[in-house]
């Protein structure tokens, strides 16, 4: 493939207009099509953008111009338009989790090797510096072993209340952690022990724990939270540590580095993610796109292949029956 990659976008909520945005900004993209179950939503979009709107996204999988689709609906509706795009040939970048269940999982990577069609993952600390660099910070050579890891996600409870029963604590956040402790370590987790606690009445869990084992002997601690007050700056803090044999290292993301101090208080600002910079969105999610745009053009592989995304996910279900059950539970894999 050559030139300028045609690009479509399904699902324009919160980041799907994020996506929209990016590839209408993109040299070697072209935003042909947005589509949202929403008609004023994918209306707006496509005004602002220049691009068709759509409501059905089989009729934006049906244009003949379009190479590739940014999938953005939420987690629980990934199956049915990563099949239906697979099956019209497209390239596909598929926001995180791959599936809400491994069976989904399962019969979405049937779909798409079957198809031909190429798929990546929007796991987008694959793309964050702190963590690619704690990533090569963690190698054998350098590390030793890894001993134990520690990794936090917490969140303002106005997003648990946002998305309610469409997505969990564990797919719109835990799969973030689990992919990378996973990448970190250089090792699969094999055996979970979760709790969680649900007393704010969001429509989804508040906290989840875990202690993880991992296949290469190291321990992991989980912790996840979306009972924060929506005052907690930038709406989130994460968190990675890992100690090994030989060395240590570890990440901080209490905040980002930029605040703005009133007499009503300070807060702070998107500097990694998705900050708009100089009219354009740039950050994170920009290099993951354009990761996405030129790796198709070109041919060359992903940077992580969709089979290492879907190891996340029977870790997933395993925390969610440990959860359930009170019991430990094994990851079938
Ligand atoms: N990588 C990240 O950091 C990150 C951050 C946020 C969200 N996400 C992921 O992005 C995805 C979307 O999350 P969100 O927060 O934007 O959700 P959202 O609820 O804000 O948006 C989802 C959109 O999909 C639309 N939709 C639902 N069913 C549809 C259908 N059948 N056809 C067309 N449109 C339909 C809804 O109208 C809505 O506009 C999720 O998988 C989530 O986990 C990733």
């Amino acid at each position: 493939m050559t030139g300028t990659l045609k690009v479509g976008v399904i699902g324009l909520g919160f980041f799907g207009s994020r996506h929209a945005r990016i590839h209408a900004e993109h040299l070697s993209a072209e935003l042909v099509g947005v589509c949202d179950r929403d008609p004023v939503r994918a209306a707006e979009l496509a005004a602002t953008t220049g691009a068709r709107a759509f409501t059905d996204f089989r009729e934006l999988l049906a244009l003949p111009e379009l190479d590739a689709v940014s999938i953005c609906l939420p987690d629980r509706l990934h199956e049915g338009a990563v099949v239906a795009a697979a099956r019209a040939g497209k390239a596909i970048l598929l926001e995180k989790p791959l599936a809400h269940d491994a069976a989904t999982a399962r019969r979405i990577v049937k779909a798409v090797e079957t198809s031909g069609s190429r798929l990546m993952i929007g796991h987008i600390l694959r793309f964050d510096p702190r963590y690619v660099q704690v990533f090569h910070a963690a190698a054998p050579e350098r590390i030793g072993a890894p001993i134990h890891l520690r990794a936090k996600r917490n969140g303002v409870r106005s997003t648990a209340r946002r998305l309610g029963d469409a997505s969990s604590i564990l797919f719109y956040m835990g799969v973030h952690d689990i992919d990378a402790m996973q990448w970190i370590a250089r090792s699969r987790i094999s055996r979970v022990y979760a709790q969680k606690v649900a007393m704010l009445g969001t429509g989804n869990e508040d906290a989840l724990y875990a202690v993880v084992n991992f296949e290469n002997g190291a321990i992991g601690s989980l912790d996840y939270s979306w009972a924060w007050p929506d005052g907690l700056m930038n709406g989130f803090r994460s968190a990675l540590e890992v100690v090994g044999t030989r060395s240590a290292t570890y990440l901080d993301c209490a905040d980002q580095g930029f605040f703005t101090v009133e007499d009503s208080g300070t807060t702070g600002g998107d500097t990694h993610l998705w900050p708009e910079i100089n009219g354009r969105i740039a950050g994170d999610l920009a290099d993951e796109l354009d990761h996405f745009i030129n790796a198709t053009l070109s041919g060359k592989p992903y940077l992580q292949h969709y089979r290492e995304a879907f190891d996340a996910i029977p870790v997933l279900d395993a925390l969610a029956e440990s959860a359930r059950s009170g019991l430990p539970a094994e990851v079938a894999r």
